[in-house]
């Protein structure tokens, strides 16, 4: 039997369990978690993330500020706007949306952002920390996905986990946080030869290579578990769908998520939770 997980459900849960114990550390440090976003231009994917991360904050007692700039920002009035939340010790969390225009370097504007107040994970410090096995921030889906994962007890040590996708932000260091649970891991990506010969071997089926419905049933081995972190627009009826084709693939499956309702509101409270971690880091200083 297939068991649909709810990353919604589980995403309500522990925004509750975080929106009690903001309302506890408030009376302690007599203020809230502060993020601050940084949004720039109008594409419609990081108005609609954004406009999502302000609600979820806003759920929870986080105080979130958006600084939405025009496509025609400068790189120095971004740099200066990230400079002066570092030195603001009412700010804990700094996010940048990504993607920036390509007149200004992602790379450069990410590298400033405070390690301590990278709630995205995103900064060179915090990747490396996660590589050393160091104490640092996880990026939000990755720390989504495993969240998913352990909700239902499913088991990762000696597992066969495949990541198809090798992005910074999703697949490689998902695969990492699979090493480090003890998962024999796989990743794969548009040049692998022979797909679905390595995704029928996976216990643990992560799709995160960005194509609508790619992954179909003839990939997967009976009764795996399948994570979808894709979020595409369907080509034919044009509403939002996963790497998954959820239909052709569920039946086969023991667990498995769906795209909306999945992976996504994991991503958010993810980001919640790592702000309230940096705002209490920033008091144990
Ligand atoms: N754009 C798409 N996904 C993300 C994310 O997780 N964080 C940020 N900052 N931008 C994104």
């Amino acid at each position: 039997m297939t068991i649909v997980i709810s990353g919604t459900k589980l995403a309500a849960s522990r925004k509750e369990t975080l929106k009690d114990a903001i309302i506890k550390a408030k009376e302690k440090y007599n203020r809230v978690p502060k993020l601050a976003v940084i949004l720039v231009g109008n594409d419609t994917g990081s108005l609609s993330y954004v406009k999502g991360k302000e609600k979820a904050a806003l759920e929870v007692g986080i105080e979130i500020n958006t600084y939405h700039y025009m496509d025609d920002v400068t790189e120095k009035e971004l740099e200066d706007k990230i400079i002066s939340l570092n030195n603001d010790s009412s700010v804990d969390g700094i996010l940048v949306q990504l993607p920036l225009p390509k007149h200004i370097k992602q790379d450069k504007i990410i590298d400033l952002v405070a390690p301590s107040k990278d709630v995205d994970g995103f900064h060179p410090y915090n990747v490396a920390s996660l590589y050393l096995k160091h104490e640092g921030i996880l990026p939000c889906t990755p720390k989504g996905v495993i969240a998913i994962l352990d909700s239902k007890n499913i088991p990762i040590e000696g597992k066969r986990a495949v990541v198809v996708g090798r992005s910074n932000i999703v697949g490689m260091p998902l695969a990492k946080m699979l090493l480090d649970r003890n998962a024999t891991v796989t990743i794969c990506h548009s040049k692998t030869k022979n797909l679905a010969e390595i995704t029928k071997e996976a216990d643990i089926l992560i799709a995160a290579l960005g194509k609508p419905k790619f992954i179909k049933d003839y990939m997967i081995k009976e009764g795996a578990t399948v994570i979808d972190v894709g979020v595409n627009r369907d080509l034919e009826t044009n509403k939002l769908c996963g790497d998954v084709d959820f239909d052709n693939v569920s039946p086969h499956t023991s667990y498995i998520t769906k795209v909306p309702g999945g992976v996504g509101p994991m991503t958010i409270c993810c980001l919640l939770e790592n702000t309230y971690i940096a705002y209490l880091n920033h008091f144990k200083k």
